[in-house]
């Protein structure tokens, strides 16, 4: 972790996403904001808070901040997905930044803006320096990002509407709608702003607006996202084509489209949330990332909190298997693969995003399993990522239904599988230290 990082001006300024000896880079070499708050995590852990300060600082300073008519130019208030350290003809050093207009495939990094105030947020608490985030521009950027992310569009939904690939899955995989994982963010994202914002006559409608939309989004997926035997029996007799307000199936779900393996993977106590829903869509698949954020945000309830923690655990021989943890659970297969992926050989079944093994994911299934009591699942997890992860040099992803095998195209000394496991150690050793990446249940 310590050779990733990246300086810019003589500071740290980040970490880069992987320093393979092998492989080209590709754009690996780029500080990807959600990679980051992975290493950000383990550094504050480990006492060293200032990289995170400068990458806030940097990152801020690359923020989007005109308002515009043009599709060419990032949105206003947008963070970008990734930077990059160059140095110009004069020998000086600039930073370069990707909005998406430069990524594979020119995916939207609809997540960044909510990792960087929830890393805000956690920067904050680790330090105690809560001057930061008071300074004016620092105020300035949380009402942009805010101010991006809260007027209505063209939906009547608490949930964001974002195209296919705009977080970690940044390739097509069906992800596009309304995807838990964004949904998970942009709460946690709602809940760090209103933590972080002063009370000011210029903030004001600001934390209004953000407190009645972190309410209104929690009710929406406490209720259509959920998944346990309860709901799917509701489901599975509810009526179609209803019209009207007092609808009793909402988003019209055909209850054919339950996927029959959901039926038997949950147990009688066990629950999550479904990874999308909107008009006339249910994905049931299980997303990793979107759940685990729910747990620690108090997107959950405290009882779907610890259904799902329960479930996970019931199901660790499918969700952690050889290699913890995987993205999304099943993998797509046979059409829906052909489909749903546009037939990406890199996300053919149970590889890459599409059902392979990410360590990266450890940090937050360390934290969102000690807050719920889970802890002797966090350490076997922990100790299954042991028995081959340095070994293996820190791969990117693993393979196969169990994760057995090295990613086909993983980098190795990948940062944030460093940085996921490190993390997840150490709060395995400093469990009161949860408190800085968890919100309670009360929206303040
Ligand atoms: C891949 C991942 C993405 C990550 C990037 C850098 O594109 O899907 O989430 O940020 O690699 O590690």
């Amino acid at each position: 972790m310590q050779r990733s990082i990246a300086t810019y001006r003589d500071k740290p300024v980040g970490t880069v996403a992987a320093r393979d000896p092998e492989q080209k880079a590709v754009n690996y070499d780029q500080i990807f904001t959600r990679d980051f708050v992975v290493s950000a995590a383990a550094f504050l852990l480990k006492g060293e808070p200032e990289i995170v300060r400068q990458f806030l600082k940097r990152t801020l300073e690359l923020q989007s901040r005109e308002k515009n008519m043009d599709c060419y130019t990032p949105a206003q208030g947008l963070i970008p997905a990734s930077f990059v350290v160059r140095t110009n003809e004069r020998g000086e050093e600039t930073l370069e930044a990707d909005f998406g207009n430069k990524a594979i495939g020119r995916v939207a990094p609809m997540d960044a803006p909510f990792w960087w105030l929830y890393l805000l947020r956690f920067y904050t608490k680790a330090t105690g320096d809560a001057e930061l985030a008071r300074l004016p521009r620092f105020q300035n950027g949380i009402r942009l990002i805010l101010g991006q992310a809260l007027p209505p569009r063209f939906d009547m939904f608490p949930t964001l509407l974002v195209p296919d690939g705009s977080f970690m899955i940044d390739r097509r995989l069906g992800v596009y709608g309304h995807p838990l994982e964004i949904q998970a963010l942009f709460f946690a994202g709602l809940r760090s702003a209103l933590e972080l914002l002063t009370n000011t006559e210029e903030n004001r409608p600001y934390i209004e607006a953000a407190r009645r939309r972190a309410r209104q989004l929690r009710e929406h997926i406490r209720c259509y996202y959920w998944v346990d035997l309860n709901q799917l029996t509701t489901l599975n007799r509810a009526p179609m084509d209803d019209y009207g307000e007092g609808s009793g199936n909402r988003f019209n779900i055909n209850p054919n489209a339950i996927p029959p393996w959901v039926i038997d993977w949950l147990t009688e106590e066990g629950g999550y949330f479904a990874g999308n829903v909107g008009p006339g869509r249910m994905d049931h698949r299980f997303f990793s990332g979107g759940n685990l954020l729910a747990v620690l945000t108090s997107l959950a309830a405290q009882h779907q909190a610890e259904s799902l923690v329960s479930l996970m655990e019931y199901r660790q021989n499918d969700l952690v298997a050889k290699m913890p943890l995987k993205a999304v659970f099943p993998a797509l297969t046979g059409k829906g693969w052909e489909l749903l992926t546009g037939s990406d050989l890199r996300n053919s079944p149970w590889s890459y995003q599409n059902g392979g093994g990410w360590p990266f994911l450890l940090w937050l299934l360390a934290a969102a399993a000690t807050q719920t009591g889970h802890r002797e699942f966090a350490k076997e997890t922990l100790a299954v990522a042991e028995t081959r992860l340095n070994a293996d040099q820190w791969p990117e992803y693993y393979d196969g239904r169990n994760s057995r095998l090295i990613g086909k195209e993983a980098r190795l000394y990948q940062t944030w599988s460093i940085a996921g496991y490190l993390t997840a150690s150490l709060l395995m050793q400093k469990p009161q230290y949860v408190t800085w990446f968890r919100f309670l249940e009360e929206i303040d």
